[in-house]
């Protein structure tokens, strides 16, 4: 398949990166877009060389939210027949961790973009903000959700009521990032991140990001549940032996990824 608005390669064994590429329009997420992204994270997930995946933007834009143009006369229906929202969650069913690598802008949509993510490595440049607000409306793909499960009641109300938005400096702060780098090295780092993610027992990784994600899903005595179900099931794994063996001969695992 040809793109057109995105850029796919794979910088480094086991790791797949999806750049956006719309520049000019601050890589602003138009359905095309949104499509391409979904559609190239489906196949990086079923391919057996990738192990983690990378979405990026450029250094001024991660993305500056959904495309206002495409939306701004729609009516409610014509919105949920355009499926706007609807390819986010795509995004959830995806198996392998995915690092959302941001610099400058990732706002609206793009800031719940990065959200929707396993994890963010944000350049000193990183911009964080949802001003649906100043558009008459509110964030429409996760923002209210993930932001209040990941920085708390009060600041995401700042960020949804008044547009307040956050320096890189202040995300890796309040926990919404994992790291922060210079604006030449931040997609170098989280590559080196996925990289060191996609060497490891690619089941247990899956099931890993699957657990933890359903922490934000149930109660904790289901939870509890799950993740023991997820355990055990690890230990009809090839790649259990092979750790726990490695382990006890003092050497280094091989993975089989089964
Ligand atoms: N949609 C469509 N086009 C966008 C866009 C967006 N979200 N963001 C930027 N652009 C376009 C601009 O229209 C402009 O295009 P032209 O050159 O053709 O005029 C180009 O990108 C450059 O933008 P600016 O001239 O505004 O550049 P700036 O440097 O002065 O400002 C900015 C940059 C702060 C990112 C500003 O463009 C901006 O505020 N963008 C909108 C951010 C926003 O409101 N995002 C939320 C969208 S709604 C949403 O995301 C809903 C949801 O929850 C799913």
């Amino acid at each position: 398949m040809d793109y057109e608005n995105i850029l796919v390669e794979q910088p480094a064994e086991g790791v797949g990166l999806v750049q956006l590429n719309r520049p000019k329009a601050y890589n602003a997420l138009n359905g095309p877009l949104m499509d391409e992204l979904m559609t190239a994270l489906e196949r990086l997930d079923a391919n057996d060389a990738v192990g983690c995946m990378i979405i990026t933007g450029n250094e001024k834009a991660f993305a500056a939210g959904a495309d206002i143009s495409e939306m701004a006369q729609a009516s409610p229906v014509e919105m949920m027949n355009l499926a706007f929202i609807d390819r986010w969650e795509r995004l959830r069913d995806i198996q392998k961790p995915v690092i959302a690598a941001v610099s400058g802008f990732a706002l609206g949509g793009g800031c719940e973009l990065a959200l929707a993510c396993d994890m963010i490595v944000a350049s000193e440049r990183a911009i964080f903000g949802q001003p649906e607000i100043n558009l008459g409306v509110i964030p429409g793909a996760g923002g209210t959700q993930r932001l209040l499960r990941t920085i708390g009641k009060a600041l995401t109300m700042e960020m949804v009521l008044n547009d307040r938005r956050l320096s890189a400096e202040e995300a890796e702060r309040f926990g919404l990032v994992n790291r922060v780098a210079p604006v030449d090295e931040y997609l170098q780092v989280a590559i080196k991140l996925a990289g060191e993610i996609a060497a490891r027992a690619p089941v247990a990784i899956r099931l890993a990001k699957d657990a933890v994600n359903m922490a934000l899903e149930t109660t904790l005595t289901a939870g509890l549940a799950y993740e023991r179900n997820h355990f055990y099931a690890l230990f009809a794994t090839e790649d259990q032996k092979e750790g726990m063996d490695a382990f006890l001969n003092k050497r280094k695992p091989e993975w089989k990824g089964h």
